[in-house]
This record gives structure tokens, sequence and C-alpha cells, in this order.
């Protein structure tokens, strides 16, 4: 398809006296042109090297913070083969064990991504040991039957555990660094979009048949929308997109509410478009202008009109009151930031299989003047096969694709990535990861 060059993105280039997400394009690292091999998303072994050099050493991301809001209130989360218990603690910070009782391997909770309320204790259902909501041994029936006494560990085992950006991390890893130094750039970048302003409005795992990174690799680059999501062409600027990659995170940012340069401009507002000025309280029947000049119109709408409509925009530059500022956070989490929403995808591997994963998809809004806290009802989080549920159509053509890509990556017929320019954070990615793999 011919590409025309009719608008040129107009990005922010100060902070306009505002605080907000820093806009300073990075300089292009060399990483190479070099093949990424396909083992890398087939291979057993590689898998298991993965465990062991990176899940195990990097900080995750547990819950939301408002999962557990109390005392007592605990939620349990999975990464690979490990079971992680998450509990509010009586001086409200919050502590991770690994969920399984020292006696035997029973795991302690069986719920999984299911908040539970003000427990006091944690009873195992096999022999009773119990623990307190700090994870020391409150009580072992029996205990004089134990001539060696009790586990020497005094309860669960835990990890290291901090909160930032309204989420709950824990680490596998006993010698991590602090939170704030893993996220790097992270928290000062996102800060301004004040995430716990936002509420959780739809919260789903999908297991879908294809390698965590493929996944990761899908959300990390604009160059598949013309083939995968053709309508995205009349609603975002695949082209034209900033790529900026920090030491193990990176970021594109991305113009929403114009039309891809790939396309003729339409002889009218296309619906997408219309769906973004609706959403800012334009009426889309009685604009007059060109269709380029609608992304900036919805910002100054949205500048003039957001507090009364509830909306706090103060932190956030124009740009960010339409467009898409896409983080990755290494090495799982995908967030697609707007003013309004955000889009968050955690992407877990499979515990044995490098040809599984999960893809746990969050939404959360910023309410509006609306918004009645005593009628909310928080989202119940679901769990599926994939094709059991649709994620939305944009994600749902990507849930198709990808375990074709799968199945491709283990045919002899296919050596590895050949990356190009668009695909540069999965270029960084793969850098990211080979760094701690080589540790
Ligand atoms: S396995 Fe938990 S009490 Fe025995
Ligand atoms: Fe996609």
């Amino acid at each position: 398809m011919k590409v025309r060059r009719e608008q040129k993105i107009v990005r922010t280039k100060r902070q306009q006296g505002r605080t907000g997400t820093p806009v300073r394009a990075m300089p292009k690292p060399d990483l190479g042109h070099s093949l990424i091999p396909k083992e890398r998303y087939t291979c057993r072994d590689y898998a298991a090297r993965e465990w062991e050099k990176m899940w195990t050493k990097v900080w995750l991301l547990g819950c939301r913070e408002d999962d557990i809001p109390n005392p007592g209130d605990h939620i349990v989360t999975e990464i690979g083969p490990e079971s992680i218990l998450l509990v509010r603690q009586t001086d409200t910070s919050v502590k991770a064990f690994h969920n399984v009782c020292v006696h035997r391997g029973n795991r302690l909770v069986h719920s999984l991504h299911r908040p539970q309320e003000d427990a006091k204790s944690f009873r195992c259902r096999y022999h009773s040991w119990t623990y307190g909501l700090d994870g020391r041994f409150a009580d072992i029936p029996d205990l004089d039957t134990f001539p060696q006494g009790a586990p020497h560990c005094g309860g669960l085992k835990s990890m290291p555990c901090d909160s930032w950006g309204s989420f709950v991390w824990f680490s596998l890893n006993h010698d991590v660094e602090p939170l704030r130094d893993y996220l790097d750039i992270i928290p000062r970048h996102l800060d301004p979009y004040h995430f716990e302003r936002m509420v959780p409005t739809r919260q789903v795992t999908v297991e879908w048949d294809c390698n965590w990174k493929a996944s990761v690799d899908a959300f990390n680059e604009s160059y598949h929308v013309q083939g995968i999501h053709p309508q995205l062409l009349y609603y975002l600027d695949d082209l034209d997109i900033q790529i900026d990659c920090y030491e193990k995170h990176n970021r594109y940012l991305i113009a929403f509410g114009v039309l891809s340069p790939r396309v003729i401009s339409p002889s009218e507002i296309p619906p997408p478009i219309k769906h973004v000025m609706r959403g800012a309280g334009m009426d889309p029947a009685s604009y007059e202008g060109s269709v380029y000049d609608i992304r900036s119109e919805v910002q100054k709408h949205k500048r003039a009109h957001g507090a009364e409509q509830g909306k706090d925009y103060s932190g956030l530059n124009n740009d960010q009151l339409t467009d898409d500022y896409h983080y990755m956070i290494f090495p799982n989490v995908t967030l697609n930031i707007h003013a309004d929403d955000m889009m968050l995808f955690r992407q877990r591997p499979h515990p044995d299989d490098p040809n599984k994963m999960f893809f746990d998809y969050y939404m959360f809004e910023l309410p509006d003047n609306e918004f009645d806290r005593g009628e909310y009802e928080r989202p119940q989080h679901r769990q599926y096969r994939h094709g059991e549920t649709s994620l939305g159509l944009v994600i749902n053509q990507d849930a198709y694709n990808l375990p074709f890509v799968q199945k491709g990556m283990n045919s002899a017929g296919y050596d590895g990535l050949w990356l190009g320019d668009q695909e540069l954070r999965i270029r960084h990615f793969h850098k990211t990861l080979e760094i701690y793999l080589e540790q």
C-alpha cells in the first residue's frame, strides 16, 4: 500500500509548564541486526534457563493494592510453577509468601486470583498447621510428637514485596535490587496518570497456545497493524511512532484519533475517530474542520472540559489526552495507557510447556462525575481457555493469530525472528533477556 504523508504528528515537545510524562526521545540503541533464534520460543531447555536466570531474579507484578485493602485480605497469584500468597498486614504493608505449607507441601490457599477478605490466620486443610498473617507459625497440632521440633524456618517462606503505581510487586530473588531501582524511569513517567484513581472494570485470564514472549512481541510493535488490525488504520498513526528504549524497559508513543498515512482520507470522519470525539464530549455531527485536526481539537476540548467531567488531567501533557503511551515493564507487563483508561496485560509462562502461556487482561477506567462508588462492583476475575471469551476486536485478532505464529516457530522451515526498525522494542527486550541469562 502506498504511504501518504498528508499529516505529520506534532508531538508535545515541552511539558507546557506542567509536570507530565517526559517526552524526550531517546537515542536509538545499536542492537545489531542479527536473527533472534526461534529456540527461545520453543525449547524447554531455554524455558528452564529463563526460569532459573530471569523469572526468579526480577520484580513481578502481583496484584492491585485495592484487591487487598484491609488487614487479613489476601490473594493468590501464580508465576510459572510457583504460587504466591500476598497478604495485607495489620500495619498496612503487604507481605508475599510461597503459598505452600511447610509440613507436607500442601497449597495453603487454594483460590486463585480471587481476593479473599479478612483472614485472621491461614490453616492448612491437611493437618491443620496454622500460620499468622505475618507467616509465622500460630499452631502446630501435636507438636510434642515431632522430636525435632517445628521447622527452623519459623513459618511460611517469604520473599521481597513492595508497592508502586497502585500495584503490589514481589520477587522470587532475595537479593533483588529495591523495586524503585528496578522500575527505573517507570514511576517518574507514569505517576502523572495516577493509576490509583482508576477502577478495575474487567479482569480475565486466558490460556493461549503460544510462548509468553510471542505475546509480549505482538504488543511491542505497530508493524502488524496494517496486516492484523486494518481497521486501526482509521484510528491511529502506525508509522510515525516514537520508540524509546531505556535500561530494561521500553515504550512507544503512538498517536490516536488520527488516520494512518497508509490510508486515503475518507469522505467522512471514520467511526473509530467519532468514538474518540464522543468520548471527549464532542459532537462529530457539528464538526466542520479537517479530519487531520481532530486529534488536536480533542486534546483542546478535554483540556477545557475535563474538570467539569470530574477528570483531573493536570498532570498530563496534551498528547496524553488522546494518545497511547505504551510501556513494557520487563519482563511481562504491557501497559496501554490513556488519560481515561488503561489496558494492562500480564504475560505469564506456562509451568512446563514453552508453547503455552497465560494472558492476564486487566482493564481500568478513570471514573467521571457519574461514578457511584456505592454502586460500584469490582469485576470477578475469570479464567478461560483460548476462544472461550472475547477480549474485544483488536485483542481477539492478536489472539487468533498467535497460535499460528507458535506453530510456525516450531517448523523446520523457520529459523528465527528477522526484525526491522519498527520492531526495535522486540530486539531491546531480547537484549535485556540475554543480559539476565548470561549472568
Ligand atoms: S501439609 Fe499442611 S498441615 Fe500437613
Ligand atoms: Fe495487535
